[in-house]
């Protein structure tokens, strides 16, 4: 019970009194690359808000990677207009490491988008992370599990971040928390120290699942993701960037975390609906309602099952692929230990 208190301690030094943002990541396209269009994050954001045997507090936020719309230059992301339609909270998303133009070509969307909607569109937002996993591309992890793939060094990084803090200046969205998303494991790195000096939030990504160098089957779960997010909490202080100045605590989001439904093992990961589950379970259920969270994810399979998968509701926007409940021991694997965790 060591580890429960101890994620119970953790979420209880980074809440206040406010509601927390509670929902799940949206990708921009479908598993074949076709574009998602606005009906199609409509129906995403409405099974996202209705999930058979989920927790009360509900899931209505969407965290997105980019502001444009898949295949198109400078468009805005069509989750925006099935957000307003949705009434879900964004945690808007500039991709970033395509580059300087492609940063512009983001930051122009997000101003058309300011511009088309107003107040509907910026009423939702309650954040803006500047690059995704960035630095973990860029990484000798990342560059290992994926040499093809651009990521971008803290430096440049950084200058995004004030250009995107720049380009809000002065509009509706000027007082919103300007981040940035990245594995666990880049913002303890103290040559990223710079990265948390620059921004409101640290927006933290932690899967056991990919941690291949350490004992990590899902009965794990718990314990790394404790680690990962203790770690995180104790490096997220301090810096001249954002509000508060020197010595402030600046709160960490959960970004995306969750577990594999189907695809390879990782080591002592075995990808299943129930060790899916039981990964919601010991992780999620101590999170929800407690710290913001945008769990990875309501759907990944659609036109298509990527390898491995974290859809919790597979190809179609049906049942859930497991119980998702947080109640007292009605787990799936007769575990009653499980929600028990305050
Ligand atoms: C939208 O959701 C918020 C909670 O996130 C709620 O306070 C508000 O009343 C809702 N607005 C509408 C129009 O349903």
């Amino acid at each position: 019970m060591r580890i429960t208190l101890s994620l119970a301690v953790l979420t209880a030094a980074v809440s206040s009194a406010r509601a927390f943002h509670q929902g799940f990541n949206y990708g921009a396209f479908f598993t074949d690359n076709s574009p998602k269009m606005q009906s199609d994050f409509e129906a995403e954001f409405k099974t996202a808000q209705n999930l058979e045997g989920a927790p009360a507090t509900g899931f209505n936020s969407a965290r997105l990677y980019t502001m444009i719309q898949w295949g198109t230059a400078t468009a805005p992301i069509s989750a925006i207009p099935a957000a307003i339609a949705t009434n879900t909270t964004l945690l808007l998303g500039i991709w970033c490491s395509a580059g300087a133009s492609a940063v512009t070509n983001e930051l122009a969307a997000l101003q058309t988008a300011i511009a088309t909607h107003g107040p509907a569109f910026t009423d939702l937002v309650v954040g803006i992370a500047v690059g995704s996993e960035d630095l973990y591309r860029a990484s000798p992890t990342g560059r290992a599990h994926d040499p093809s793939a651009a990521g971008l060094g803290a430096d440049v990084l950084v200058g995004y971040i004030n250009q995107v803090r720049e380009a809000v200046r002065g509009t509706p969205l000027g007082g919103v928390p300007v981040g940035h998303v990245d594995t666990w494991s880049e913002w303890v790195m103290p040559g990223n120290r710079r990265v948390v000096e620059a921004v409101d939030f640290v927006g933290m990504d932690a899967y056991s699942y990919w941690e291949g160098g350490v004992v990590n089957g899902v009965e794990e779960g718990r314990l790394l993701f404790g680690q990962a997010m203790e770690s995180t909490v104790g490096v997220a202080v301090g810096g001249k960037g954002g509000k508060g100045g020197e010595g402030r605590r600046k709160p960490v989001w959960v970004t995306e975390t969750g577990f594999p439904v189907s695809g390879k093992t990782v080591n002592e990961a075995v990808p299943s609906a129930e060790n899916a589950r039981r990964f919601w379970r010991d992780v999620g259920c101590g999170l929800f309602g407690k710290v913001d969270v945008w769990w990875y994810t309501l759907r990944d399979a659609g036109k298509g099952t990527p390898e491995p998968s974290f859809g919790i509701v597979g190809e179609g926007l049906g049942k859930p692929l497991f119980d998702l409940s947080c109640g007292e021991a009605k787990g799936t694997d007769g575990d009653d230990e499980a929600c028990d965790a305050e």
